[in-house]
């Protein structure tokens, strides 16, 4: 009592106002760092969204893994005058021979719009390890790029992933992207957390935005895969357009390898890489109970050898932890759903984008709240995920700047800016997470976590799952 007449409210506001750099209430932190609001989408002539010269020539080349360990790619790309060759040719760096695949071409229409020749050719049995020249575009105007398969999956193979979220197409999707491209930590494969384009804001949906957005991820996506997660804005679901199924666009432009994980969706899989075993979930199709994405989860969790990928790396677009008031609560479905499965088979992070911030949480786990008992706080959990916020890209809809107050227990470390992240992965029980501020020179982290693995190397006490 003494302790309260002495630190009243007041006081203790003053306190925290006077910790200047960063607000530091309630064991996390709320970065101050002030940004604009609101970046346009950059004009149909910008330099980034240039048409590749020659007729007929392939444009929006994109890759990703093809398959369910990594020895396979899956390229993309379309051509605008009329379908041309779905051929492949590749070889490996040190080799003369190439190599030829075949693939397919779709094409779609939405309400005014008709899509290009939109070609996926997946190529398999690649080495391991290995830098691979590819050419596409045979018989018209040819284009070369060239990636690197990633090591063969194993229990200490270090890799390094980017982290990219809600991008679209502003002058600050631009700076991520760069910003990305720049950090001398080299991100090796970007793990994308949904909301690309953002072409379902224009009248009509117009989808030559989706053609932009193609065009200017393409100097990254066309030589190292990104592995896609969808987001709210991949839905266009248009009814008064007529437009009725949902993820049209996306799901032709953006093949994935859903059906080596047995999964029966394009909009949740599973793929290996190195020491990691990804799983990609999708916010916006069903997951409740006896829906396919939950028995496809319930089947798939088990299957993880953590002997062979120490790290389990969930993705899903919108957040079941947030402390903003953007799409506040809008994750507590999937939660109810899911969170007790992520503790029981620990889980080691779930990254989401959707919230325009970047926020971490601390291992949390909120799965003994069973409607009666009133236990609906989170509690410290050491086999609970880390939940990573980062759809921070730097979309025209602008940062969410409205964080609910105070910053609650949950809550590590969160900030409204634009940016990217990386996760390192040194071994089977260490990684190393950072996050990168756009404004910030490309070295700096602006904020960090090492990461103990959770199955190898936990540390303190666990909870058991409660069901
Ligand atoms: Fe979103």
């Amino acid at each position: 009592m003494a302790l309260l007449k002495v630190f009243d409210p007041c006081a203790i506001c003053l306190l925290c106002l006077v910790l200047s750099a960063s607000e530091l209430c309630n064991g996390g932190i709320t970065g101050n760092f002030l940004r604009k609001e609101y970046s346009p989408d950059m004009p149909l002539d910008s330099d980034v969204f240039q048409v590749p010269p020659g007729y007929n020539a392939p444009q929006q080349v994109h890759i990703t893994q093809g398959d369910t360990d990594g020895r396979g790619v899956i390229i993309s790309w379309i051509t605008p005058d009329e379908p041309g060759s779905d051929t492949v040719l590749y070889w490996s760096e040190n080799s003369k021979n190439k190599n030829r695949a075949e693939g397919i071409f779709v094409r779609y229409k939405f309400f005014n719009y008709t899509s290009g020749y939109i070609h996926h050719c997946t190529i398999k049995n690649l080495e391991y390890n290995t830098k691979y020249m590819y050419e596409i575009g045979i018989g018209y105007t040819i284009r070369r790029f060239w990636f690197k398969t990633p090591p063969r999956t194993g229990p200490d193979v270090p890799y390094t992933f980017g982290l990219i979220g809600d991008l679209g197409q502003t002058h600050d999707s631009n700076v991520t992207l760069t910003h990305y491209e720049s950090n001398p930590k080299k991100g090796k494969t970007v793990l994308f957390l949904g909301d690309l384009s953002y072409s379902n804001d224009y009248p009509f949906h117009d989808n030559t935005r989706w053609d932009t957005w193609g065009r200017f991820i393409e100097r990254n996506a066309a030589y190292q895969p990104w592995i896609w997660t969808a987001g709210n804005h991949e839905l266009d679901f248009a009814p008064q357009l007529e437009e009725t199924t949902p993820f049209k666009p996306y799901m032709h432009r953006y093949y994935v390898p859903f059906a080596s994980s047995h999964s029966t969706s394009p909009l949740w899989y599973s793929i290996k890489r190195g020491s990691a075993y990804l799983i990609v979930l999708s916010s916006y199709s069903a997951y409740g109970k006896s829906t396919p994405q939950y028995k496809w989860l319930r089947d798939e969790l088990p299957k993880v050898d953590r002997s062979k990928t120490p790290w389990l790396i969930a993705l899903m677009h919108c957040p079941i932890y947030t402390s903003n008031s953007h799409h506040f609560m809008e994750g507590e479905t999937m939660r109810v759903v899911f969170e007790s499965w992520f503790v029981k088979y620990k889980v080691d992070v779930v990254f989401s984008g959707h919230v325009h911030a970047y926020e971490r949480s601390k291992r949390i786990s909120n799965i003994a709240y069973n409607i009666v008992n009133g236990m609906c706080t989170p509690v410290d959990d050491q086999s609970a995920p880390v939940y990573i916020t980062i759809g921070d890209g730097g979309n025209h809809d602008g940062p969410a700047i409205g964080m609910m107050e105070p910053q609650p227990n949950f809550s590590a470390y969160r900030e409204a800016s634009f940016g990217h992240g990386i996760f390192d992965i040194k071994n089977r029980t260490h990684a190393y997470f950072s996050w990168h501020r756009n404004q910030d020179g490309y070295a700096v982290e602006a904020d960090s976590f090492w990461f103990h693995n959770s199955y190898w190397n936990p540390l303190g006490k666990s909870f058991v799952a409660q069901h």
